[in-house]
């Protein structure tokens, strides 16, 4: 039996041991683990540590200005931001193949990353929040022997190729036990307790081709879901809401024009680990609420669905 006051004082210690009076560097996504887990080795280690946050302008709206602000004003952990949104927004023009997707925003992101890392120079250490999770679905998958449902972005390929020996506190833990430990290192509530976001951002919430309008499209429309959740009080009780935006165009009619714009639907959906999850069963009040303001505010989506599908069969992200 352990409490989290103690799993923190040991990881500290561990990671002291590990590292010594080397240099680490650590990527931030702007989710949770990866934020908690430079928390705690900066507790560990101090300014040996240097943050990198590659902003590839997958984001959600204001997202990316939030870890910036929480790490340099707010823990005044030395932090890089690598604004990188056109190099991402050019390399995915034309590409549709969900795979491709994440191929491709893999390698670019190590690629900024590397570039970034050899700047700082002289570190030794990469950190990771990877979780234990992330450890089981790389690998393989409850669907079938060694399937690769998705290839994860934020697990290989960084170590290998930088050739640097891995810090990954969090390696034994699940998602809930992240957040415990999160509070327990004083993350602002609204930070800890928010929905993963994969690696890949809003690409893969974009079937078809990516575009920086579509992000922008899709950002509005996420945005007010979110809102009407966290209005509502269930944000809470969602593992992770999001909207996605279809390659659909549908026939509408606004005032007394006809439309012809984007279908966007909404996911929401209750799990532990994000190994299996269950539609969240919203009334049908608060989704045609939340369909009225996307279709009113949203230029470009006159039409919203919501998705019932649990997984498995169908997975959490659309991609
Ligand atoms: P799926 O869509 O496979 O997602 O049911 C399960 C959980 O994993 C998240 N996810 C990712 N997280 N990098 C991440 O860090 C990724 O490439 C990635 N792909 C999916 C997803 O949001 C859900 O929580």
């Amino acid at each position: 039996d352990w409490t989290m006051a103690e799993f923190r004082e040991a990881k500290i210690a561990e990671i002291r041991a590990q590292v010594g009076s080397s240099r680490v560097i650590c990527g931030l996504s702007g989710g949770v683990d990866s934020a908690v887990a430079a928390v705690l080795i900066h507790e560990a280690i101090g300014d040996q540590l240097t943050c990198v946050f590659v902003d590839h302008g997958l984001m959600r709206s204001g997202e990316a200005d939030q870890v910036v602000g929480l790490f340099r004003e707010h823990y005044k952990i030395p932090l890089v931001h690598v604004n990188a949104e056109t190099l991402f927004m050019s390399g995915l023009k034309g590409v549709t193949d969900p795979e491709a997707k994440r191929k491709f925003i893999g390698k670019t992101f190590i690629e900024v990353f590397e570039a970034e890392a050899k700047k700082i120079g002289g570190a030794e250490f990469l950190a990771q929040g990877t979780l234990y999770p992330d450890v089981i679905e790389s690998v393989s998958f409850t669907g079938g022997p060694s399937v690769t449902i998705k290839s994860h972005h934020n697990v290989g390929g960084l170590p290998e190729r930088m050739n640097m020996k891995l810090v990954e506190p969090l390696r034994e833990l699940f998602k809930d036990e992240v957040r415990v430990l999160g509070r327990e290192l004083g993350l602002p509530d609204m930070f800890v307790g928010r929905h993963p976001f994969p690696g890949p951002g809003l690409a893969i919430r974009i079937p078809g081709e990516v575009t920086k309008e579509r992000c922008d499209i899709l950002r509005k429309a996420d945005a007010i879901y979110l809102e009407e959740i966290r209005a509502a009080g269930l944000y809470d009780a969602i593992w992770q809401a999001f909207a996605v935006l279809l390659p659909v165009r549908t026939v509408g009619v606004m005032g007394d024009h006809r439309t012809y714009d984007s279908v966007c639907a909404l996911r929401a959906v209750t799990s532990t680990d994000g190994m299996t999850a269950d539609i969240y069963p919203f009334d049908a009040g608060f989704l045609s609420r939340v369909a009225t303001r996307i279709v009113n505010e949203v230029e470009g989506i006159n039409r919203v669905t919501y998705d019932y599908t649990s997984k498995p069969p169908g997975t959490i992200e659309w991609e």
